[in-house]
């Protein structure tokens, strides 16, 4: 089996040999972000997860999985009631506070109980207050089963996450396309026609789609100099001689903890970085490499860019920082 599709493998091996290959693969089926929460003898539990899953509609059923580990795993064994808090794009130092070691989590932040006393919060995009249904052996982890006693739809965006690090969906680059039964035939009525339904679409969508289409480019050059999505970030956050701790890290990067971890491992085995007094910094390599990578990056933009006359590209630049400045202020 091991020429399957062998020119588009990147890694290919058994979990139990190699435990970060296997998080990574994992990695690449997205999901959503939520906060379990729960209230065991009076004390509020929450952690951040992404092992939620739908499982049943009659009876109407979800499941997700808790580490053994976690500080809060007999809070949920033996609560009777959870609550799965789906997050919002906005809520990204939420989902950071709950994945912490922060002693005290609810300190950190607002919330209000359902009418099964579990904790929620402002702003999500979901919410469903279950009834704890069964709890199962899943090896490290604990499969917790829960009856959906009410459910809450609010307007927003969920906050997703994908190769380890939080992320937003788009409107996928192929929508505009025409619909089925119109195509034309020739290849020059085709450009004309593609040429105006992208004329009539909305401005906001055409950037959005543009801009999907630029980052998945970007992907491959991280590729080909051999680091994945969550190594590249790490490397691009230590830029300038930057010393961080994986906190400050994660801070910057909204790349999740195990990622980090992760690529500081893979990236130290790689003496592309150095370790020391729990602060990370880059090795004269890794300095090398992430030169080699803006080099890349800057190829590319050469090469998706380069045939625009100058003027467009500083009108595109000022157009853009504008719209940035305005949306992030
Ligand atoms: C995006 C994301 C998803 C996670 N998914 C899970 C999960 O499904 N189950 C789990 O036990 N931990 C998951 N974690 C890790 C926990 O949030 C983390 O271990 C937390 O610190 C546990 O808290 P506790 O020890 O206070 O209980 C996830 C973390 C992140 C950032």
């Amino acid at each position: 089996m091991d020429t399957t599709y062998a020119d588009s493998v990147l890694d290919r091996g058994v979990p139990t040999d190699d435990p970060r290959g296997f998080r990574r693969c994992l990695g690449q089926f997205a999901t959503g972000v939520n906060i379990m929460t729960t209230t065991h003898d009076g004390t509020p539990a929450g952690v951040t997860a992404n092992s939620f899953s739908s499982l049943s509609m009659d009876p109407p059923l979800v499941l997700w999985s808790i580490g053994r580990t976690s500080r809060s795993v007999q809070a949920f064994a033996e609560s009777k009631h959870f609550c799965v808090n789906v997050l919002s794009t906005d809520q990204i130092a939420l989902a950071q506070t709950f994945s912490s070691k922060s002693a005290d989590k609810f300190a950190e932040t607002d919330w209000d109980t359902t009418r099964n006393s579990s904790p929620t919060f402002e702003g999500l995009v979901a919410s469903f207050d279950c009834e704890t249904y069964a709890v199962h052996d899943g090896g490290d982890h604990l499969i917790i089963v829960g009856k959906v006693l009410e459910y809450t739809h609010f307007a927003g965006t969920p906050l997703l996450y994908s190769q380890g690090r939080y992320a937003v969906a788009e409107d996928h680059p192929e929508l505009d396309r025409d619909a089925p039964g119109r195509e034309p035939s020739h290849s020059s009525d085709k450009h004309d026609s593609r040429r105006s339904s992208l004329d009539s679409m909305r401005l906001t969508t055409l950037l959005a789609s543009v801009g999907t289409a630029l980052s998945s480019e970007a992907d491959k050059v991280r590729y080909v100099n051999g680091v994945d999505f969550a190594q590249g970030r790490t490397i691009f956050t230590l830029r300038h001689g930057a010393r961080l701790t994986v906190e400050e890290i994660i801070e910057v990067s909204y790349l999740t903890r195990q990622a980090t971890e992760d690529a500081l491992s893979a990236l130290i085995e790689r003496q592309l970085v150095s370790a020391s007094d729990g602060a990370y910094v880059l090795s004269e390599k890794g300095a090398d490499l992430l030169r080699t990578l803006m080099l890349g990056f800057e190829h590319l933009d050469r090469l998706q860019l380069g045939a625009l006359p100058n003027d467009d590209l500083v009108c595109l630049r000022r157009v853009l920082t504008d719209l940035h400045l305005k949306l992030y202020e």
